[in-house]
């Protein structure tokens, strides 16, 4: 009895939370007072409604869809990978299983909507991702000091003049991910890639997957 009173409420949760989805896509622009005052436009929120699923409601990522965290990372870089998707330099590997998952919610979208879908991304609260890979940090660190520091910075920040990427905040899986994707050529292989191409040659000098773990555990501790 109790139980089925549960689910109820809790159906009635989903159902009105959903509701205010609905309104908010069958009514784009016309809200004049955005509920988070960061926010100041509702066409990004709108547009967003489509990535929550996987990306989750506020950016975390969903490690069960393998969809990574977007919250921490920097604007530039995310409009340009959503660009990679729309134009096919990302996801263009047949084997690239998982970025292919993007490539539909991407693909119609113009510029303005990518630019409107980053900045509502901008707003979300960054929160340090839990770290599940225990690898040698000590290995780790001479790894990331040796082939990675150039480009990405002491601290994993990243640099926007080589555009390359915030590496600190990303979930441990998924730097292993993308590191095993440059690894097997599944991602920066397509000719246009400049700056993904740029990966390949570092990650041929990694000693396989411990290389990759033992990086992996010291950027999660920057
Ligand atoms: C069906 C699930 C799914 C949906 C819906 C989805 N994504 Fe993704 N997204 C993924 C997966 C999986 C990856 C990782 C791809 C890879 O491994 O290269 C990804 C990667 C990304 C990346 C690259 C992150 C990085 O660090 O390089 C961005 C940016 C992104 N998604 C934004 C979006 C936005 C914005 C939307 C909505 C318009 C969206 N995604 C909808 C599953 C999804
Ligand atoms: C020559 C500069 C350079 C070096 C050295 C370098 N990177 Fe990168 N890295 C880049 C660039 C540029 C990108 C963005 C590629 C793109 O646009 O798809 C990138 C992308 C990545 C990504 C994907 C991030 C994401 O959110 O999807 C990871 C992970 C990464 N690098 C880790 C490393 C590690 C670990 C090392 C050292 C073993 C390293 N990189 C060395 C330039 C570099």
């Amino acid at each position: 009895m109790k139980t089925s009173l549960h689910f109820v409420i809790v159906l009635i949760l989903i159902l009105s939370i959903s509701g205010c989805n609905n309104k908010s896509q069958n009514a784009p622009g016309t809200s004049t007072t955005p509920e988070n005052s960061l926010v100041t436009d509702e066409k990004g929120k709108t547009l967003y409604q489509a990535c929550r699923a996987c990306h989750g409601e506020k950016g975390q990522g969903m490690e069960a869809l393998h969809a990574p965290a977007l919250s921490h990372q920097e604007d530039w870089y995310l409009k340009r990978q959503l660009l990679n998707f729309k134009n096919g330099l990302r996801a263009y590997h047949e084997k690239d299983m998982y970025g292919k998952q993007m490539t539909p919610f991407i693909k119609n979208l113009s510029e303005d909507d990518i630019e409107q879908l980053v900045s509502f991304i901008s707003t979300f609260p960054h929160e340090k991702a839990a770290s599940n890979i225990r690898g040698d940090i000590n290995n780790g660190k001479a790894v990331y000091t040796k082939l990675c520091v150039a480009c990405h910075g002491p601290q994993g920040d990243g640099m926007i003049a080589i555009q390359s990427p915030k590496l600190k905040g990303s979930q441990d899986w998924y730097l292993k991910q993308q590191l095993q994707n440059y690894v097997n050529g599944i991602r920066g292989t397509h000719p246009d890639d400049a700056f993904g191409s740029q990966m390949i040659p570092i990650v041929k000098q990694l000693n396989g997957e411990k290389d990759i773990e033992d990086v992996v555990t010291y950027i999660m501790s920057l």
